[in-house]
């Protein structure tokens, strides 16, 4: 597609898809022109107009710069850096479980749990509440690509109905952190200043909220994508044994080579010229990421996995001011759960059984057994 029609307009789902890297990097870079907000074209329902107003993922500058500035602050990169010790614990003990087990699965032995119980942790809620994350998850997120990417009516009714209990679930934490703050993530982003300016309990309940779900599909994702790498590429994963340091290199491959989340969606402001077309104002245009991670114009044989690849420029943490705050935490998540993988197992090969998400949205296993 990106080489016959790098945009195209697929007018039964109501979307225009573009495949380019250079046009893809624009339209991450253009939020006037390619806003991040859709309540406009949704059906009206209180409990997703609550989740949506913290939900620093679908705004637009200027109410983007006020949640984003507040976030980072307390999400910072020291945050993250002093999650290692906790990482490594986590991943130790979801390891010890896996060993002596006749057959694992890598997704909810390891690949789910750890970002999960990780983000849970951070947050300062219960890890053990966690089926509950995961069936809102499948839920709010996996269906999008299979119902046209704007939800309609039904759709948006049946989303309300989990984003109220998602809320309902987050302003009881919330609350309970106001009037006996700790030193935990929800607790930071009470206490969170900026110029005066502090996160209202519904802007708090979007970006906790966010974080459970952005905390770790991808994260499970990109984690089994790194083995079905190492599994179809025996001789990268041999390398990487004997030169582990490597491996932060070897995880960008993967992000560009296999990149877990497939599309990025923004709505159009005005009539835009990409390529050879006029895009409409009003319109969905689905920036492929995947799709730029492939592209020769940017990547020299993009094809080929290639664990020293240098530079590896990648869209898959996004571009511009959307750019993924959970980059650095997802990144030292994967590094130290394979840093235990490679050091515990001789040989990673993936068994019968595989399932995969619906690679027009998360592009990663849901179950991916292993004979260890
Ligand atoms: C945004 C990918 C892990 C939190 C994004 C975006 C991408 C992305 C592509 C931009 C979307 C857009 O522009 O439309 C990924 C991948 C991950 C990952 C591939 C794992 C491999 C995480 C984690 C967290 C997180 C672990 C938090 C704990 C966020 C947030 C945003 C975001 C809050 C919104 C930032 C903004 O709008 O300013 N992510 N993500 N992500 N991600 Fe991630």
């Amino acid at each position: 597609m990106r080489a016959t029609e790098p945009v195209s307009h697929d007018e039964q789902a109501g979307v225009w898809h573009v495949f380019g890297s250079a046009d893809v990097e624009r339209i991450l870079s253009d939020s006037a022109t390619f806003s991040s907000e859709f309540s406009s074209l949704m059906p009206a329902q209180e409990d997703v107009d609550r989740f949506i107003k913290g939900n620093v993922l679908r705004k637009d500058p200027p109410q983007h710069r006020k949640l984003r500035n507040l976030a980072s602050k307390a999400f910072t990169p020291r945050v993250v850096a002093d999650l290692a010790d906790r990482i490594d614990v986590i991943a130790d003990e979801l390891l010890d479980a896996m060993a002596g087990a006749p057959r694992v699965d890598l997704v909810a032995d390891l690949a789910y749990p750890l970002p999960v119980i990780v983000i849970a942790q951070l947050l300062g809620i219960p890890p053990e509440d966690r089926p509950m994350f995961g069936r809102w998850a499948d839920s709010l997120v996996a269906p999008e690509s299979q119902t046209g990417f704007i939800p309609n009516a039904e759709r948006t009714r049946a989303m309300a109905v989990v984003m109220r209990e998602m809320n309902a679930y987050c302003l009881d934490h919330i609350r309970r952190r106001r009037a006996h703050p700790t030193d935990d993530l929800t607790s930071k982003l009470v206490a969170a200043e900026l110029d005066g300016q502090r996160l209202d309990d519904e802007e708090i309940i979007g970006f906790v909220g966010l974080l459970l779900l952005a905390g770790h599909i991808t994260t499970t994702a990109l984690l089994s994508n790194v083995i079905l790498c190492l599994d179809e590429h025996p001789e990268a994963a041999a390398a990487l044994r004997a030169d582990p340091a490597a491996l932060p290199g070897a995880i960008e491959e993967v992000l560009r080579y296999r990149t877990p989340l497939a599309p990025s969606m923004r709505r159009t402001t005005r009539d835009v010229r990409i390529g050879e077309h006029t895009v409409p104002a009003g319109q969905i245009v689905l920036a492929w990421l995947a799709s730029a991670n492939r592209d020769e114009r940017r990547f020299a044989e993009p094809d080929r996995f290639d664990i020293r690849r240098t530079p590896n420029p990648h869209l898959s943490f996004g571009h511009g001011i959307h750019f993924c705050l959970g980059a650095p935490l997802a990144r030292l998540e994967v590094r130290i759960a394979m840093e235990k993988i490679l050091a515990r197992w001789s040989e990673i090969s993936v068994g019968d059984g595989a399932e995969h998400h619906d690679a027009r949205g998360i592009f990663g296993a849901r179950r991916l057994p292993l004979d260890v």
